[in-house]
């Protein structure tokens, strides 16, 4: 099975290239549709080929590259949708934020005062980031078994965990004591970025992104009053400005489960989840009008083979029998992840979320 998915053929030639957009929508679909968190990326043998050659940011700024690296898990999978090869710290750089990555984002000026969130400067897409449009334009093109493209971009709370500590952390304790030291100058960095985003979006949409994310990682770190006044105030923003676009939204928020009541009031299509929810409880608390999109652990991977079916059926009862559920991981696949088990993991999610759906209708 895994040679004739490699060459595009077999069992998925023939299901509709949309699976993953209808599921969005919460359509019915033949199969449950799956991509995988971070599916371009340092587990495939070929991305470290290429990256043994090319570093980080000379991939994300050529078109070319980027488009390459967006195509190798969908060319080697059966997976249903292709996610941009990008980082969510790359169009800062337009904005006049200095940045390198060592493997993550360091800022080389931490943003601490309203003079220095006053001086940032808005995003224009066709000077900043042509690289961006460009690469989607490569992969429209290119994608095999006509595969839905995502754009993607960081939600404000999450850029701002970046931005004011500099780096990667655990607790991004600088940014949480920000929000509650300067509270008003949070709302100006947030605002900004939030527009920033909207902008960033709705270029990689009119590009041909066919779907739209915001990754908000660290939001979990919040209180549920913290998380409503910044962060999530920051992407009902971003999300508003791209609403009358025809494109499905989707906002992930790892570790969320205490904050499912205001994300169920974002007006998005689909809520990513963390592996720590259930997702029949995050449905209930959603309600019937979100499509939800997750969440096997990525530890999971490293379950032997008959153990890791059972974790993915666990994963697909949950979701249930309604529309609208995208199988995914609860947060980005490790880099030590074997690809044959990423392959019998699609497989899977295909055969048995099919098979469900043909017992249930006889
Ligand atoms: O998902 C994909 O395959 C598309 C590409 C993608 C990358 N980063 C490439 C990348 C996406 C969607 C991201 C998003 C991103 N970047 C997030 C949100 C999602 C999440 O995981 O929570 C965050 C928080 C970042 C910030 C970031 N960038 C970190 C913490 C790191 C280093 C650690 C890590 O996980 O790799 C990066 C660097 C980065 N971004 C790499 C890749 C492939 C590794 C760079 C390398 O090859 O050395």
């Amino acid at each position: 099975m895994a040679a004739a998915l490699m060459s595009g053929d077999g069992a998925n030639a023939a299901a509709s290239p949309a699976v993953f957009l209808q599921a969005c929508r919460r359509q019915r679909v033949p199969y449950t549709p799956v991509w995988i968190m971070r599916q371009a990326g340092r587990y495939l043998p070929e991305y470290r080929e290429l990256r043994a050659k090319v570093d980080f940011v000379t991939l994300t700024h050529s078109a070319e590259l980027a488009a390459e690296v967006t195509l190798q898990p969908v060319r080697r999978y059966a997976l249903d949708a292709a996610i941009l090869f990008s980082d969510i710290m790359t169009p800062l750089q337009g904005m006049g934020i200095e940045l390198e990555f060592d493997p993550g984002p360091l800022v080389r000026q931490p943003i601490r005062t309203l003079e220095q969130v006053e001086a940032l400067a808005p995003l224009v897409p066709a000077r900043d980031v042509p690289f961006v449009t460009e690469a989607i334009r490569l992969v429209r093109a290119a994608a095999p078994r006509g595969v839905p493209l995502i754009g993607f971009a960081g939600a404000p709370f999450t850029l701002a965990c970046y931005l004011i500590c500099g780096r990667p952390s655990k607790e991004f304790e600088a940014a949480r004591a920000f929000l509650y030291a300067q509270p008003q100058t949070a709302e100006r960095l947030l605002d900004h970025l939030a527009d920033q985003m909207a902008t960033y979006l709705a270029a990689q949409a009119a590009a041909g992104a066919q779907a739209l994310m915001l990754f908000e990682s660290w939001a979990g770190l919040l209180g549920t009053g913290e998380y409503r006044r910044f962060a999530w105030r920051a992407a009902r923003r971003t999300f508003a400005a791209l609403r009358s676009l025809d494109v499905p939204l989707i906002y992930y928020a790892n570790q969320a489960t205490a904050l499912l009541e205001p994300i169920a009031e974002l007006d998005v299509d689909v809520v990513g989840v963390d592996w720590r929810s259930p997702l029949g409880a995050v449905r209930r608390m959603l309600g019937p009008g979100k499509a939800v999109q997750g969440n096997l652990d990525p530890a999971a991977l490293f379950a032997p083979p008959a153990e890791l079916n059972r974790h993915i059926d666990a994963v697909l009862d949950e979701a249930g029998s309604a529309p609208g559920h995208i199988f995914n991981l609860g947060h980005g696949i490790w880099p030590d992840t074997s690809p044959d088990a990423v392959a019998r993991m699609i497989d899977h999610v295909h055969e048995q979320s099919a098979r469900a759906r043909g017992a249930s209708a006889s």
